[in-house]
C-alpha cells in the first residue's frame, strides 16, 4: 500500500528543494477532503471540509513547518523561534525537536488553548508567556531573529507559505479540478496567502527554481477566495490594525497580519472577500460541524463554515457551487467549548447508577 511521505517528497517538483537536501517532516499532509451533507443540502451544492486537524500535530501549521525546519537545518540554524496563538508554538516544537534544534516560543500570556500549550511544552520548547497580544510577540520574536543567532519560522518565513500551498494541491487533486469557492479563516493571514499561491502556481505551467523543470497546470482554474476574520479582531476588513484584539477564536485573536498585503491580493485578483463573523456565529458553525457533519474543530476552525452560512442567509451563495472549506485545526486542541450550550451554560453528562433499566429509561429504549 501507498504511505504518504509528507508535503515536501509528495510535492517536491512545485517545492524549492532538491535531493541534495535533508528533509525534516513527520509525514503531515495528505489530509482528508471530507464531504459536507448538510452544508451541501443547505446551499444546494457541494461542499468539503478540507480536515487539517489530522496533520500530525493537529493543524494546517506542519505544512509550512516541514519545510521551515528543513530551510533552518538547510541554513545551518541551531535554534528556531516563533510567536504563535498556540498551533505554530505546537508544530515548531515537534518539528524543531526532530531535528533537533532548540526551540524557543512566545505566546500571548493566558490566552492559548491548554491543548497547545501542552504541545509545546511536551515536545521541550522553551515557552514563554508574554505581556501582551500575538502582535506584540511576533514583533519580539522578529527582533530577536534580527540580533540573535535564532531563525524565525513565522510565516513571514517564505518557506512556511511553500509548505502551506501543498493544501491547494491537494485539493485540485481530489476534486480533480480547482473548486468554485474557498472558504478560510484569516488570522495572520500567511494561510489564505498560501492557498491562492498553490491554486495560482496549479493552474499555470510553472517553473522549477532549482532545477529549471517546467511542471504542466494541473487545474483549468482557480478558485474565488473568502476569508473570515473573527468580528472582534478584523483588521483587514476593518481597513485598520486592530490595538486590542478580542475573540473566543484564540487562534485568530490578531489586530495586525504580518501577510495583510497578499491576503487583500488574493481577495482582490480572485474576485473574493475578506468579511467578519461574530463569536456567535463563529460557535454556531463550531457545533455544526461537530453535530452535523461529524467533524470536530476548535473555534477558530470553524470560521470559515460560519462564513458560508451568513453568506447563505444573506442569499449570496449561488446553488450548484462546488465549495471547499478548510478547516484549520482539531477540536481536541480546545475541546472546553463542546460543554457549553449556545446560552452559555455548561453541558453536564448525565450521571445514573450500573443499572440497564434505568438507563434504558433514561435512553427512551
Ligand atoms: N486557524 C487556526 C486553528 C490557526 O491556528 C490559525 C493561525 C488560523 C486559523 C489563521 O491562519 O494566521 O495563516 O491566517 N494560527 C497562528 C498560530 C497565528 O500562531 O498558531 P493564518
Amino acid at each position: 500500500a501507498h504511505q504518504w511521505r509528507g508535503v515536501i517528497r509528495e510535492y517536491a517538483d512545485r517545492l524549492p528543494v532538491d535531493e541534495d537536501t535533508r528533509i525534516v517532516s513527520l509525514g503531515e499532509g495528505g489530509t482528508p477532503l471530507v464531504k459536507a451533507p448538510a452544508l451541501s443540502e443547505l446551499i444546494d451544492g457541494e461542499v468539503y471540509l478540507k480536515v487539517e486537524g489530522m496533520n500530525p500535530t493537529g493543524s494546517f501549521k506542519d505544512r509550512g513547518m516541514t519545510m521551515a525546519i528543513t530551510a533552518a537545518v538547510a541554513e545551518g540554524a541551531e535554534a528556531v523561534v516563533c510567536a504563535s496563538t498556540g498551533n505554530t508554538s505546537a508544530s515548531a516544537a515537534a518539528y524543531a525537536t526532530q531535528a533537533g534544534l532548540t526551540c524557543a516560543v512566545l505566546v500571548p500570556n493566558g490566552k492559548i488553548a491548554m491543548g497547545k500549550l501542552s504541545q509545546a511544552v511536551a515536545h521541550g520548547a522553551e515557552l514563554i508567556q508574554v505581556d501582551g497580544n500575538f502582535d506584540g510577540c511576533l514583533d519580539v520574536a522578529r527582533k530577536l531573529s534580527e540580533a540573535y543567532p535564532v531563525f524565525l519560522v513565522n510565516s513571514v518565513n517564505p518557506a512556511r507559505i511553500q509548505g502551506q500551498k501543498t493544501a491547494a494541491f491537494e485539493v485540485v487533486d481530489a476534486l480533480g479540478d480547482a473548486p468554485d469557492l474557498h472558504l478560510l479563516p484569516v488570522g495572520n493571514a500567511g494561510n489564505i496567502t498560501a492557498y491562492w499561491k498553490g491554486y495560482r502556481e496549479y493552474a499555470e505551467t510553472w517553473k522549477h527554481p532549482l532545477t529549471g523543470a517546467e511542471v504542466a497546470p494541473v487545474a483549468s482554474k482557480r478558485p474565488t477566495m473568502w476569508g473570515f476574520q473573527a468580528a472582534g479582531s478584523a483588521p483587514i476588513v476593518a481597513g485598520h490594525p486592530v490595538t486590542e484584539p478580542d475573540t473566543v477564536a484564540t487562534a485568530i485573536r490578531i489586530g495586525n497580519p504580518a501577510s495583510w498585503e497578499q491576503a487583500e491580493a488574493a481577495r482582490d485578483e480572485s474576485g473574493g472577500v475578506i468579511e467578519a463573523v461574530t463569536d456567535q456565529e463563529i460557535l454556531e458553525a463550531h457545533r455544526w460541524l461537530s453535530a452535523k457533519e461529524g467533524v470536530f474543530v476548535e473555534p477558530a476552525s470553524a470560521s470559515g463554515a460560519a462564513g458560508l452560512l451568513k453568506k447563505h442567509a444573506a442569499g449570496e451563495v449561488p446553488s450548484g457551487m462546488r465549495v471547499v472549506i478548510t478547516v484549520t485545526g482539531h477540536g481536541l486542541k480546545d475541546p472546553d467549548w463542546a460543554l457549553r450550550n449556545a446560552d452559555g451554560s455548561d453541558i453536564t453528562p448525565t450521571h445514573l447508577p450500573q443499572d440497564a433499566e434505568v438507563i434504558a429509561r433514561q435512553l427512551g429504549l
